[in-house]
């Protein structure tokens, strides 16, 4: 039997493809499937007996003819939701909870792959523009995300778990871009945008107007209460979640000039 892994070229995806060891079908636009086209997803679950799921729309339109045709196929369902309560998130879990598929919910933090981002403007600039420098988050590495999601595709145990993944210290955005610079050995700068001037720029980059606002609004309330540290990733991997730095280390060559 085959696992099948939508968002397999994104960042969790393609780890959930790296790290899997059993028969894997990547599912994106670039390996030619569509999941606004059930008739791809369909084509793409023969032999199919669990499914990792990326779902990159902020909304669930279509969501429930994708699931329809994974359960009439597939047994199992891990889906990598959100921390946090956004929305569209929460909309998915119920569809899938209706499903009657065996499933798993990872919640996660914020990802630390959100700094490439910054890439371009590291690379021209050696300046990063973002609004509330001092946000700290637990910012996660996809490695991590990854392995719990393979745990849970091939083990019983995880079955019906909404985990909150985090990584393993709060880093805030002053100091991912320190520890960007002392990676990679360049000077770096934050320029501090306000509120207003990141939404301005968010919006010019097709993201929803309601997506924005809730996100420039949850960054402002993080400021003071950040997204909690859990232990998670270290109990069902055995292994400690791995550090901002340690994810730097590992992208250093996408902030290169
Ligand atoms: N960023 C955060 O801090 C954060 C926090 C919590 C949860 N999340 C959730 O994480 C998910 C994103 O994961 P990620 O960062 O690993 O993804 P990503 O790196 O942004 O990659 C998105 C993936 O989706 C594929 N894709 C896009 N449109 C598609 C379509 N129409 N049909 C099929 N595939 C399509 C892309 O491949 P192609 O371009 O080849 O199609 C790519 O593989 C979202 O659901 C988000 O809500 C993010």
């Amino acid at each position: 039997m085959t696992i099948l892994v939508t968002g397999a070229t994104g960042s969790v995806g393609g780890q959930v493809v790296s790290q899997l060891r059993e028969p894997v079908r990547p599912f994106s636009r670039a390996t030619g499937g569509d999941l606004t086209d059930v008739d791809s997803v369909r084509e793409a679950l023969t032999d199919v007996d669990k499914v990792f799921l990326v779902w990159p729309f902020f909304h669930t339109e279509g969501l429930d003819r994708v699931l329809e045709a994974i359960a009439g196929q597939a047994k199992r369902i891990v889906y990598l939701s959100s921390a946090g309560d956004p929305e569209w998130a929460r909309a998915a879990e119920n569809l899938i909870e209706q499903t009657g598929l065996e499933w798993t919910f990872l919640q996660p933090t914020g990802f630390a792959a959100n700094a490439l981002r910054w890439a371009n403007d590291i690379k021209t600039e050696a300046v990063v523009r973002t609004p509330f420098g001092t946000m700290s988050r637990p910012h996660i590495h996809e490695y991590d995300m990854a392995a719990v999601g393979v745990r849970a595709l091939l083990s019983d145990e995880h079955v019906g778990a909404k985990y909150t993944l985090s990584g393993p210290e709060l880093v805030s955005q002053f100091d991912q871009v320190k520890i960007i610079g002392d990676v990679i050995g360049r000077d770096l700068r934050l320029d501090e945008q306000t509120p207003e001037e990141a939404r301005a720029k968010m919006l010019t980059t097709g993201w929803p107007e309601p997506v924005v606002d809730g996100a420039i609004a949850a960054w402002a309330s993080m400021v003071e209460n950040p997204e909690p540290i859990v232990p998670t990733v270290e109990e069902i991997t055995g292994t400690e979640a791995k550090t901002f730095r340690a994810w730097a280390q590992d992208h250093a060559a996408d902030f290169k000039a």
